[in-house]
C-alpha cells in the first residue's frame, strides 16, 4: 500500500503538488477540464487540513522553451470557477526564480498557488536533478496526484522525490483501486474490449491481458490486421503491416489460453474516410475492394454487447470505430451503452475511449474512467509506473 495525504499531518506543512492539467485548449478556453476536477478532491483535503499548496503540472509539448500557448494560466482560472478560493498563479519562463520562490515562502496554511509548465524547462522531460532538487524546495512534502503523467520519469514526476518525501493524493489512489482491482482481482467473468488503429502499440496489453481475462473482444481499426492476418481481403480498410504477425501470434495464444477471443463478424465499409460518403455493411469476408471498414455492423454490435451481458469486469482501452463522425459512431456508441447498463465493474482507459464515453454523456454512468491515456495503457500491460514507485509505501 501506498501512502496518502491522510497518513500525513498537514499543520505548517507546505505541499508540492504535481497534477495533469494537461486539458485540451481551443485558444486560451479549456475545452475539456476533467482532469482538473480530478484533482480537486485531494487540493481541498490538503487546504482544509492545514496545508499551504504549490501545484504544478505540464501541458502539452513546449519542448523545454516558453511558450504562450502553452501556459497555465487558464488552468489557475478553472481552479478559481470550480473552487471559489483564489490560486496565486506566478509566472515565470524557467518555472522556478526568485519571485516563485518568495511567493512560496509566503504561502500561508489553507493557501494555494500555481507554477508555470514544468516542461519550460528542459530538464524536465531528462528528469535533471537540479531541476528536481529547485521544484523539491518550494516545499517539504510531494504530492503525486498526476496519474496522466505517472508513466514519465521526470524532474517534477519522480526525480523531485529524491529530495523530500513523497505521498499520493487521492486520484492516484482511485486509479490504482481501480485499474488494479480490475486487472488482478476482478469478478469473473471479466472481459477486455480493444480498439484502436495499431496491433503494435496495443500487443503488450493484448499478452498480459491475456493471462487474466475470460473474454477479449478486439475491435476498430486494429481488426482489419486480425483480418488480414486469417486471410480475408480488407478492401482499402487500415493495415498495420507490421501488426499482421504480431496479430497471428495473438490469435493463437489466445486458443491456447482458453480465452473467448471475439473479432466483428461484420463491419460498415465506406467509399473514403468522410462522414457523407457512402457506406454499407458486409460480412467480414466480404469487404470490397475499394471499400474500407470504418465501424463494427449491426451483427456484430448484437454479438458483442449480448456476452458483455454476461460480465461481471469490463475493461475499455481504443474505440470501436470512427465515433468522432457520426455516422461511424454508431458501434462505439451501442458498446458504450451496454456498459453503461450492465450489472457489472465498468472501467474505462483513458484516451480516446474516456472520450468517446464523454461525447455520448455516458461518463457517470461507468464505474471509473481513467484520466491516463498512456499511463493507462502502461498499466494495463502490466508495468510499474516510474512516477507511482517513487510513492512511499505504507
Ligand atoms: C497525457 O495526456 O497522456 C499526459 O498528460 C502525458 O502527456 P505526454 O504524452 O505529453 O507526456
Amino acid at each position: 500500500m501506498k501512502k496518502t495525504i491522510k497518513d500525513i499531518d498537514w499543520t505548517g506543512k507546505k505541499a508540492v503538488m504535481r497534477c495533469d492539467f494537461n486539458v485540451p485548449l481551443d485558444g486560451d478556453v479549456i475545452t475539456d477540464d476533467i482532469r482538473i476536477r480530478a484533482a480537486l478532491p485531494s487540493i481541498e483535503y490538503l487546504l482544509d487540513n492545514g496545508a499551504a499548496v504549490v501545484l504544478m503540472s505540464h501541458l502539452g509539448r513546449p519542448k523545454g522553451e516558453p511558450k504562450p500557448e502553452f501556459s497555465l494560466a487558464p488552468v489557475a482560472k478553472r481552479i478559481e470557477e470550480l473552487t471559489g478560493r483564489s490560486v496565486n498563479f506566478v509566472p515565470s519562463d524557467v518555472v522556478v526564480d526568485d519571485k516563485v520562490r518568495e511567493a512560496a515562502a509566503a504561502l500561508k496554511a489553507g493557501e494555494m498557488m500555481l507554477i508555470e509548465n514544468v516542461r519550460y524547462r528542459a530538464g524536465e522531460t531528462k528528469n535533471d536533478p537540479e531541476f528536481a532538487k529547485e521544484l523539491s524546495e518550494l516545499g517539504d512534502i510531494f504530492v503525486q496526484d498526476a496519474f496522466g503523467t505517472a508513466h514519465r520519469a521526470h524532474s517534477s514526476t519522480t526525480g523531485i522525490a529524491d529530495y523530500i518525501p513523497a505521498v499520493s493524493g487521492f486520484l492516484i489512489e482511485k486509479e490504482l483501486k481501480f485499474l488494479g482491482d480490475a486487472v488482478n482481482d476482478p469478478q469473473r467473468p471479466f472481459a477486455a474490449i480493444m480498439g484502436g488503429a495499431k496491433v503494435k502499440d496495443k500487443i503488450p496489453v493484448i499478452t498480459n491481458l491475456l493471462d487474466k481475462v475470460d473474454i477479449l473482444i478486439v475491435g476498430g481499426g486494429m481488426s482489419y490486421t486480425f483480418f488480414k492476418a486469417q486471410g480475408y481481403s480488407i478492401g482499402t480498410s487500415l493495415l498495420d503491416e507490421e501488426g499482421l504477425e504480431l496479430a497471428a501470434g495473438i490469435l493463437k495464444k489466445a486458443e491456447e489460453k482458453g480465452v473467448k477471443f471475439m473479432l466483428p463478424v461484420d463491419v460498415v465499409a465506406a467509399d473514403e474516410f468522410a462522414n457523407d460518403s457512402p457506406h454499407d455493411t458486409y460480412p467480414v469476408d466480404a469487404i470490397p475492394d475499394n471499400r474500407m471498414g470504418l465501424d463494427i455492423g449491426a451483427e456484430t454490435i448484437k454479438l458483442f454487447t449480448d456476452t458483455l451481458k454476461t460480465a461481471k469486469t469490463v475493461v475499455w482501452n481504443g474505440p470501436l470505430g470512427v465515433f468522432e463522425m457520426d455516422n461511424f459512431a454508431v458501434g462505439t456508441k451501442a458498446i458504450a451503452e451496454c456498459l453503461a447498463e450492465i450489472d457489472a465493474t465498468t472501467v474505462i482507459g483513458g484516451g480516446d475511449s474516456a472520450a468517446a464515453v464523454a461525447k455520448f454523456g455516458l461518463g457517470d454512468k461507468m464505474t471509473h474512467i481513467s484520466t491516463g491515456g498512456g499511463a493507462s495503457l502502461e498499466f494495463l500491460e502490466g508495468r510499474e509506473l516510474p512516477g507511482i514507485a517513487i510513492i512511499e509505501d505504507k
